[in-house]
């Protein structure tokens, strides 16, 4: 796999913050500004939030231009991930890229255990139809997706171990009748920065992020896994559950893991145990680049 000069990672979208001028929510919205090995910049954003206005907010706090913005990857159809997909791909003066597994615009629904419907899906506004209306180019595929050099999309995730099953009664209308929503939108985003290796950034890991993982492992087999950052969907989970998924991130002996969003505080803990050095809290405002990898930086 190619590889790109420069990342710098910012959290416009998280649950929390701790800058006071900031405002956090529940969802999720990465933005990458990457120079790649030619020297060009680029910018590509992972999700769009949950709400509209407080991730906007953000956005102008943070100074951040997104004329520039080339592509986003929607990283899954939920509602928390995909709240402003319009209005950021029309504040580039590019014809934006929105990338995403062919289920993330279907209905979909989780059954509650008193049995009433709950809809969750890509918020009115942001669909489709309005994303093209807003000039951007709509590209749908389960297969990785090569967004420059040095940067792929996962597409689909296997299901591979026995420790990351997907919980509740949820559902997706696919076909005429609804069935199990087993989440196959779900997608991580690829960089590798030269002379580290694979950077991996989860929407809510929906898949597993062991799984996730090795999906990568097997689209860039030579690649060590640098960083981990986003969120883990461990929210739900008590320690029993949580600790398989810790054990086999150790695996991969990252450099940096970053977890948020819907990591859980449980979760968020844990792994901050088990990575003491390489722990990096993330939140809305947070920044990280590469090339600024000491302690001092990241804390
Ligand atoms: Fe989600
Ligand atoms: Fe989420």
């Amino acid at each position: 796999m190619e590889s790109v000069k420069k990342l710098k990672v910012t959290t416009l979208a998280d649950n929390l913050t701790f800058h006071p001028s900031l405002l956090g929510q529940w969802g999720l919205s990465i933005l990458l500004q990457i120079e790649s090995i030619d020297g060009r910049e680029h910018t590509i954003l992972i999700d769009t939030g949950a709400e509209k206005e407080a991730l906007l907010f953000n956005i102008d706090r943070l100074k951040v231009s997104l004329r520039r913005l080339e592509a986003i990857v929607l990283s899954h159809g939920h509602a928390d991930h995909t709240a402003a997909t319009v209005e950021l791909a029309r504040r580039s003066r590019r014809k934006v890229q929105v990338i995403a597994h062919p289920y993330v615009f279907k209905r979909r629904y989780v059954v509650t255990r008193k049995g009433k419907k709950v809809f969750g899906r890509v918020p009115k506004g942001e669909r489709e139809k309005n994303i093209e209306r807003a000039g951007a180019q709509l590209i749908f595929t389960k297969e990785p997706y090569q967004i420059i050099p040095g940067v792929i999309t996962t597409g689909e995730i296997p299901r591979q171990t026995s420790f990351e099953r997907i919980p509740g009664r949820r559902f997706i209308c696919v076909g005429r009748q609804p069935q199990r929503d087993h989440i196959l939108d779900d997608q991580a985003v690829i960089v590798n920065v030269r002379g580290q290796g694979a950077w991996v950034f989860s929407g809510c890991a929906h898949s597993g992020i062991i799984n996730t993982l090795r999906r990568v492992r097997s689209i860039a087999p030579s690649l060590s896994i640098y960083a981990i950052v986003g969120g883990m969907h461990l929210v739900s989970r008590n320690e029993s559950g949580i600790k398989p998924v810790v054990n086999a991130l150790r695996s991969y002996a990252p450099k940096l893991v970053s977890p948020c969003h819907c990591t859980g505080f449980r979760a968020t803990g844990m792994i901050w145990q088990a990575f003491q050095r390489q722990f990096v809290l993330n939140f809305s405002g947070r920044t990280i680049m590469s090339w600024k990898m000491t302690r001092e930086n990241l804390v």
